[in-house]
């Protein structure tokens, strides 16, 4: 077997892996339901209009629903009897605008019925999200379909924010993305908003040794101590990932160089020398990480789960 063979056989098995049973494709609504993308698009657009939260919200929440049993929906399902659902989980705080996928799965609906999963329109509606904020768009596989089982103690499977890269690069591993997509999609920390309770380690108590984490520029440390001054108190206080929260540039990484970022696992890309590089590389150009955000965005949301297409996105059929 030549070289060329192993690499594609090495690249079809990451991709069977990564997409277990269905396989997603570009023309999947084509004919059953072919307005799909411009409802969706309309209904967010509509809800950002109004609420300039919406799309951070929306794009989280298809990385939630993506790294928990895959991108289906999991995210969406209510808790119900005495089954406690993601969405009611610890790390749930800032998931909101479940709204906005609701109302958008109610006018697919409207024009074809049973078609579509909500696993898709969260897919659509999180590209939607980057494109309204100013960010790149990319053609989203289509064809996912709902799970049945969402758990609130699943969510412990997320990265945390206290992470540090070895962490983040298996828990992104196990999903079949590589160290490059941590560091590519690590830059949708240019959109929204951060509580306290997800930085408050690292400025108070942080060690035995430093009441502040040292790797915090002192200047910022000081201002997030007066946002946040009393540890698990304050729960809904918080800061803007970055000064330019609603638009989609490169200013993430540029906070990660001048020591200024909220959490330690998007700090902690300093720490190695290929994430350091990546991290230059689009703090330099934000043309280069907005090419590179979309094809990681494509691998993320290509994570396969469910089983069916849901008639309500908040239960199962
Ligand atoms: C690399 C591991 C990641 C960690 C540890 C992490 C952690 C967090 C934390 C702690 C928050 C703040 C939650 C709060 O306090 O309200 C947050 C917010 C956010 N994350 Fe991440 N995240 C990661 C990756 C991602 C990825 C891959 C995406 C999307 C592609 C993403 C998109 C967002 C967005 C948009 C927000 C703002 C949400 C809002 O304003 O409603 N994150 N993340
Ligand atoms: C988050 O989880 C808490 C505790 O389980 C729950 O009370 C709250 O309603 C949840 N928030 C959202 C937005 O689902
Ligand atoms: C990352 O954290 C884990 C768990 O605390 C630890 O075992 C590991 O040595 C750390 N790795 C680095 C590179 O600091
Ligand atoms: C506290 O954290 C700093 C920075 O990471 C480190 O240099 C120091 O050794 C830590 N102290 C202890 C006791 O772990």
């Amino acid at each position: 077997m030549g070289l060329m063979q192993v690499a594609l056989l090495c690249s079809l098995t990451i991709l069977s892996l990564s997409s277990l049973s269905n396989s997603l494709s570009s023309n999947y609504y084509h004919k059953s339901c072919p307005k799909v993308e411009s409802i969706v698009a309309k209904v967010v657009r509509d809800a950002t209009s109004r609420d300039k939260t919406v799309p951070a919200a929306l794009l989280r929440m298809h990385f939630h629903d993506c790294f928990i049993r895959g991108c289906d929906g999991s995210v969406l399902l209510e808790s119900r009897g005495g089954n406690k659902a993601e969405r009611d989980g610890p790390p749930n705080r800032s998931l909101h605008a479940f709204y906005v996928i609701e109302g958008a799965k109610k006018a697919v609906e409207a024009v074809c019925p049973g078609i579509v999963s909500c696993a898709d329109i969260l897919a659509f509606a999180a590209r939607d999200s980057v494109v309204l904020s100013g960010g790149p768009r990319w053609d989203v596989p289509k064809g996912r379909k709902d799970g049945r089982t969402s758990r609130a103690t699943e969510t412990a499977l997320l990265p945390s924010p206290t992470f540090n890269v070895s962490q983040l690069q298996k828990s992104f591993s196990l999903r079949g993305l590589s160290v490059d997509d941590l560091v590519a999609l690590t830059g949708a920390h240019t959109l929204g908003f951060s509580h306290c309770s997800s930085f408050q380690n690292r400025i108070h108590n942080f060690n035995s040794t430093h009441d502040v984490d040292p790797t915090l520029r002192p200047s910022f440390a000081a201002s997030l101590k007066s946002i946040c001054p009393v540890k698990n108190k304050a729960k809904n206080a918080g800061i803007s990932m970055d000064p330019s929260s609603t638009t989609f540039d490169n200013t993430h990484y540029k906070l990660i160089l001048q020591r200024k970022t909220l959490f330690s696992s998007d700090q902690a890309l300093l720490t190695t020398p290929h994430t350091k590089t990546l991290v230059y590389k689009f703090a330099t150009s934000k043309k280069a990480f907005h090419t590179a955000f979309a094809k990681s965005m494509i691998k993320l949301s290509s994570i396969n789960g469910g089983q069916e297409v849901r008639k309500d996105c908040r239960f199962v059929n």
